[in-house]
């Protein structure tokens, strides 16, 4: 059930529950503030056996906006391990923090989500973006720069570096942000990479850039920390990615030592058609679940404990994650086990009864 362990690689997580990532757009500079302080503390100690990080810019020009955290220099650094050790103060001591390691390439130099969402004008400090090819988003999107092999490997070594970051911070998991239209998306993607190199064309070629980086994180890595990525199982666009390719990219990842998956879609393209409604996206994790031996995570509008449960003990996946639920009820593992009578250990402050 929801509620029982579940190991990733070294790290036995507590139950099968994960706060899904979500940028917050409230750091300074790269750095974590209070606003991460106070979200973190509270959802250290909502029960939730594995909380992830917001997506994490590894260069700062990697950042969707002005106000994304990175982990690029020691100033972001000491900030998030800062606020990671508050978040660990009132949470249980077997529950895992995750970090999702992010370039946001093409789709970086945005306003905020609630300024707009829109590529930065002249008048707010915008900055030159890069991806595969030089294709926008969207019509007045900024026209990224072509990556250039040279500038390839500069990303890669900014993973690798803010992914032993991560480890020195104190992380228990390393998240690669695979999905939702960001530089490893982009590469995968026919509709956003259009490059005749050996990272363009084919599907074997379009994964190469995504595998390279995850292989190279792995080999600076201590041996089995865990990781995994979160991955597109399909971008609801005739000509993109779709689930035959994603359960491909999935057992190449598997082979090169990634151990959990997490399923999401769309993000590449401005108006996708997608079936919005309760676990619309439960299916794709049961796709790749089918076909890999990886811990497979789903999540999209999983919110009814009953259902989500459902999702674990039908073995359509392996765990849930649970975004804006979380949001709108940090208490929702607390109301997840009165609902499905288990007991949990809440802090003691909080845990008097009517
Ligand atoms: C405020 C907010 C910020 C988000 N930021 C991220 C992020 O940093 N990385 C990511 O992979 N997904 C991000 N997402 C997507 C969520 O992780 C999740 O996949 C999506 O919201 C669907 O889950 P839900 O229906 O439980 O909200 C964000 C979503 C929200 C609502």
């Amino acid at each position: 059930m929801i509620f029982s362990p579940i190991q990733i690689a070294n790290l036995n997580v507590s139950n099968r529950i994960a706060v899904a990532p979500m940028c917050q757009y409230s750091s300074v500079d790269g750095a974590m503030t209070d606003w991460h302080t106070q979200h973190l503390m509270q959802l250290g100690y909502s029960g939730a056996g594995l909380i992830m990080v917001e997506a994490t810019a590894v260069e700062r020009i990697g950042r969707i906006t002005h106000h994304c955290v990175g982990l690029y220099n020691d100033f972001c650094e000491r900030s998030i391990k800062k606020t990671l050790e508050k978040a660990r103060l009132v949470s249980q001591k077997e529950t895992a923090f995750g970090i999702q390691l992010a370039h946001a390439g093409r789709k970086a130099s945005t306003q905020r989500p609630w300024e707009g969402r829109k590529s930065l004008s002249k008048e707010e400090d915008p900055w030159s973006t890069k991806g595969p090819s030089s294709l926008a988003f969207d019509e007045d999107w900024h026209v990224p720069e072509t990556i250039e092999n040279s500038d390839l490997e500069n990303i890669k070594s900014k993973f690798v570096e803010a992914s032993l970051r991560s480890v020195r911070v104190g992380f228990d998991l390393i998240e690669i942000h695979g999905t939702h239209g960001y530089l490893f998306h982009q590469f995968l993607s026919p509709l956003s990479n259009h490059r005749s190199d050996k990272y363009g064309g084919s599907l074997e070629n379009r994964m190469r850039y995504p595998l390279e980086v995850f292989a190279a994180i792995k080999e600076a890595l201590p041996t089995d920390f865990p990781i995994g990525m979160r991955i597109t199982g399909t971008e609801w666009e005739n000509g993109g990615i779709d689930e035959q390719e994603a359960i491909i990219f999935a057992n190449e990842l598997e082979k090169i030592g990634c151990h959990y998956v997490c399923v999401s879609s769309g993000g590449n393209t401005p108006n996708p058609k997608i079936p919005i409604a309760p676990h619309y996206q439960v299916h794709l994790a049961k796709i790749i679940k089918k076909n890999t031996d990886m811990v497979v995570r789903a999540v999209g509008m999983i919110t009814d404990p009953i259902k989500a449960n459902q999702i674990i003990v039908d073995k359509e996946a392996d765990m849930v994650a649970i975004a804006r639920g979380f949001l709108t009820n940090p208490r929702w593992v607390w109301d997840a086990a009165k609902i499905l009578k288990h007991d949990i250990k809440v802090p003691p402050q909080y845990a008097r009864k009517f």
